[in-house]
C-alpha cells in the first residue's frame, strides 16, 4: 500500500519514544503527574497547538527548546496543558454532606462552642467548583447554627494557573451548578444579565471566604498561613505513582491540625501506601489527636 504525502508528514512529525520520555520526565519532575508509557497521542494532541504557536515545526525541536531556554514558564504552560482539571460543583456530594452533618459539628464542639476559627483547604481545587461548594456547605452549617461564633475560611490551591484564573473569576454556567438544593442559587449566586445571560457569579459573601493561591503539592514547603482542620485532596492522588502518593499524604498529614481530617475522592485510595491516618471510611482519614 502506498502512503500519501499527508501520511508521510504525519509519520515524520510523530512524537518519538525518546522525545515522549523526555517530556514525561519534565512533567513528572515538575508535578509528579505520572503519564506512564501509553499517553503518546494524548500528549502530542495536548501540546501541538502550543508547539505551533511557537512556530516550532517538530517535536525534536520543541524538546530542544525546552532543554535550551530558561524555560520555567514554558514548563508551567506544559503542565497547564496536560493536567486534567475535570471537576464539578458538589461533586461526590455525600462527602460534603458528611462534612456539614458530622465533621464540622465534631470539630467546632457544638455543645461547648470552643473552636474560634475553622480552617479548610481544598488542595487541588482546579477551576474553583470544589472550594466554592465547600464554602457554601460550611456557610449553610453556620446559617443553621447561628448561636456558634466560629470564624471560618477556605484556602484553595492548584498547580494550574489556567484553572486558577477561572476560579478567580468565579463565573460559571448556570446549567453546571448541580445544586443539591435550589434555594442555594438565590443565596450564593448572582445571575448574569445581557452577555452574561445563563452565567452565574459566586456572591461576595462566599468569594471573600475563599483565598486562592498557586501551590505545587510537591513543593518542599507550602506557603500556607496555618494548619487546617479539614483538607480536601480529591480525585488527584490517582495521577501520581505510589511513591509520590506516599510523600503527598505525609505532607498533608503534617499540614493538618491534630484530630483534623483528610478527604480524598472515591477514585483515590490510600490502601497501598504507608500513612499515619486512621481511616474512618468513605474517603475520610483522621489525624491522631494531640496527646494531653
Ligand atoms: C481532576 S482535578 C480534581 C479537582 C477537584 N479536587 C475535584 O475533585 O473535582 C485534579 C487537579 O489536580 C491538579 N494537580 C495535578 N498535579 C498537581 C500538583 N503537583 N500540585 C497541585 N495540583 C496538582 C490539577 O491541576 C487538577 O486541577
Amino acid at each position: 500500500m502506498t502512503s500519501t504525502f499527508q501520511d508521510k508528514v504525519l509519520q515524520e512529525d510523530a512524537l518519538s519514544t525518546e522525545d515522549y520520555q523526555f517530556l514525561c520526565s519534565i512533567v513528572y519532575k515538575q508535578s509528579r503527574i505520572n503519564l506512564g508509557d501509553k499517553k503518546k497521542s494524548f500528549l502530542s494532541s495536548r501540546l501541538l497547538g502550543r508547539r505551533n504557536s511557537l512556530h516550532i515545526d517538530s517535536w525534536k525541536s520543541y524538546c530542544q527548546f525546552l532543554k535550551s531556554t530558561a524555560v520555567e514558564t514554558e514548563i508551567d504552560i506544559l503542565i497547564d496543558l496536560i493536567a486534567t482539571n475535570h471537576t464539578s460543583f458538589f461533586r461526590e456530594n455525600q462527602q460534603l454532606k458528611r462534612v456539614e452533618e458530622e465533621i464540622i459539628p465534631t470539630l467546632v464542639d457544638i455543645d461547648r462552642n470552643r473552636l474560634k476559627e475553622l480552617k479548610l483547604w481544598s488542595a487541588a481545587c482546579s477551576s474553583g467548583e470544589e472550594p466554592y461548594s465547600l464554602a457554601i456547605t460550611v456557610s449553610e452549617f453556620f446559617r443553621k447554627n447561628q448561636n456558634l461564633k466560629t470564624n471560618w475560611s477556605v484556602y484553595a490551591s492548584d498547580i494550574s494557573q489556567k484553572a486558577l484564573k477561572i476560579a478567580e473569576k468565579a463565573i460559571y454556567n448556570e446549567t453546571k451548578l448541580n445544586l443539591p438544593d435550589p434555594e442555594l442559587l438565590e443565596r450564593y449566586f448572582s445571575r448574569g444579565l445581557k452577555s452574561y445571560t445563563g452565567k452565574c457569579r459566586i456572591k461576595k459573601s462566599i468569594k471573600d471566604k475563599v483565598r486562592l493561591k498557586r501551590i505545587n503539592l510537591f513543593q518542599p514547603i507550602y506557603p500556607l498561613p496555618h494548619k487546617y482542620h479539614i483538607i480536601l485532596c480529591r480525585n488527584t492522588l490517582i495521577y501520581f505513582d505510589r511513591k509520590s502518593q506516599e510523600l503527598l499524604v505525609s505532607k498533608l498529614y503534617n499540614q493538618l491540625d491534630p484530630g483534623g481530617y483528610l478527604v480524598v475522592g472515591y477514585s483515590d485510595s490510600l490502601a497501598l501506601i504507608k500513612h499515619q491516618f486512621k481511616s474512618i471510611g468513605g474517603g475520610f482519614f483522621q489525624k491522631a489527636e494531640a496527646e494531653s
